[in-house]
C-alpha cells in the first residue's frame, strides 16, 4: 500500500524535477501543523486573537480536491484547503495599527520554515503559479464586497499579479454588487483585467499563471474541474512590474470593506483600517496549489 501510494503521488507531480513548491497536501499532514506554521505555509496572516486552525482547516477525507492534478483515482493524493474570515479576522501586522477595514485569513508559501528563501528561488526565470479554487458552500461570500483571494505581494505591498472576486472596491461606493462581481479577475500589476471566468462556487476552477521575472510578462492558463488548463491569454507585458521586484505568494480570502459614510475623506479610502464589514463568517476551498519552473 506504501508503494502503492507513491507511486500515485509520482503521477500526480506534474514533471517533479521542475516542481519548485508544493502545496498540495498529503493526508500525512495534521491540521496541528496550521497552527505552528511547520508544513508548507506560514500561516501568520490571520486574526489576531486567534489560532491558525480558527480560520483554516485540512478537510481530511471529508471532501475532494481538484480532479484536475488527482487522476489517480480514489483516494486522490492531497487533502482540501478550508480558509475562512470571521469577524474576528482582524490582522495585525508587525509593528503597524489593527487592520480593522479588512478582514483576512491567507496561506503564505514557504520552504524549510522560510518564505522569503523561497521566493528568490521561485521568482526568477520563467515560473508557473497553480492553484484551484472552489466555493465554500457553507460559507458564501458576498459579491458586494471585493474579495483578494491569491497574490504575489513584494514590500510595496502591490501585487505582481492578484486574482479578485467579488465587487471591486470603490469609493464613492457604486451600484452593488457590480456587474462582474461573480466572477473571478485576473489582474496584472497595473490592476489591468487579464481574464475574467464565471465563479460557479460549486465547481474547481484551476489556474496557472505564468510569470516571466527577467521579460516582465504574465500568461494566464485556465480550466474548471478534470478539464486540461488551456491558455486564455498570450504572454502579455505586465507593464508596471520592476525587475527585481519578487514577494511573498499568498492565497486565502482578503474581504474589503464598504465605505463607511460617517468616516472622513481620508478614512473614507483608507480600506485597511476603516469601512463597513459586516462581520459575516465565509470561506474558500483550496487545492492544487503548486509552483513549477519552466
Ligand atoms: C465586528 O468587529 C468590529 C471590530 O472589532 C466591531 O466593532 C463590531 O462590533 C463587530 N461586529 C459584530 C457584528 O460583531
Ligand atoms: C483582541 O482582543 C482584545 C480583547 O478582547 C481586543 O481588545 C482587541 O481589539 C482584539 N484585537 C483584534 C485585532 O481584534
Ligand atoms: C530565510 O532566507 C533568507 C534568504 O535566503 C535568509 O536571509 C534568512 O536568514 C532566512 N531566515 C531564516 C529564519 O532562516
Ligand atoms: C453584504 O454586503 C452588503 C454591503 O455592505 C450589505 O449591505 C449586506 O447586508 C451584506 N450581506 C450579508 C449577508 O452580510
Amino acid at each position: 500500500m506504501a508503494v502503492l501510494f507513491s507511486l500515485f503521488l509520482c503521477v500526480a507531480s506534474v514533471t517533479s524535477s521542475n516542481l519548485i513548491y508544493d502545496g498540495r497536501v498529503p493526508y500525512s499532514m495534521q491540521n496541528a501543523a496550521l497552527d505552528t506554521s511547520s508544513g508548507p505555509f506560514l500561516t501568520a496572516v490571520k486574526g489576531h486573537n486567534e489560532s491558525a486552525t480558527h480560520y483554516s482547516t485540512l478537510l481530511g477525507h471529508s471532501a475532494l480536491p481538484t480532479p484536475l492534478w488527482n487522476t489517480a483515482g480514489f483516494p486522490p493524493t492531497e487533502q482540501v484547503i478550508s480558509i475562512r474570515i470571521d469577524n474576528t479576522s482582524v490582522f495585525v501586522p508587525g509593528g503597524g495599527p489593527p487592520q480593522f477595514g479588512f478582514r483576512r485569513t491567507e496561506f503564505i508559501a514557504q520552504k524549510a520554515g522560510n518564505a522569503t528563501a523561497l521566493d528568490a528561488e521561485m521568482e526568477t526565470g520563467v515560473t508557473v503559479f497553480h492553484f484551484s479554487i472552489k466555493g465554500d458552500g457553507q460559507r458564501p461570500l458576498n459579491y458586494s464586497h471585493e474579495y483578494q483571494v491569491v497574490f504575489i505581494e513584494p514590500s510595496d505591498g502591490t501585487h505582481v499579479f492578484g486574482i479578485q472576486l467579488g465587487s471591486p472596491f470603490t469609493n464613492p461606493t457604486g451600484a452593488l454588487p457590480a456587474p462582474n462581481a461573480h466572477s473571478f479577475k485576473v489582474l496584472d500589476h497595473a490592476l489591468n483585467v487579464l481574464f475574467t471566468a464565471t465563479f460557479s462556487p460549486l465547481r474547481w476552477h484551476n489556474f496557472a499563471v505564468t510569470v516571466d521575472w527577467e521579460r516582465l510578462t504574465l500568461k494566464v492558463s485556465y480550466s474548471i474541474e478534470g478539464s486540461a488548463l488551456k491558455s486564455v491569454t498570450s504572454t502579455l507585458m505586465n507593464p508596471t512590474a520592476t525587475p527585481g521586484a519578487i514577494g511573498d505568494f499568498h492565497f486565502g480570502v482578503l474581504k474589503l470593506p464598504i465605505v463607511n459614510q460617517k468616516d472622513s475623506a481620508a478614512d473614507k479610502s483608507d480600506v485597511v483600517h476603516h469601512g463597513i464589514q459586516e462581520g459575516t463568517t465565509e470561506g474558500l476551498f483550496y487545492s492544487g496549489v503548486f509552483v513549477e519552473r519552466l
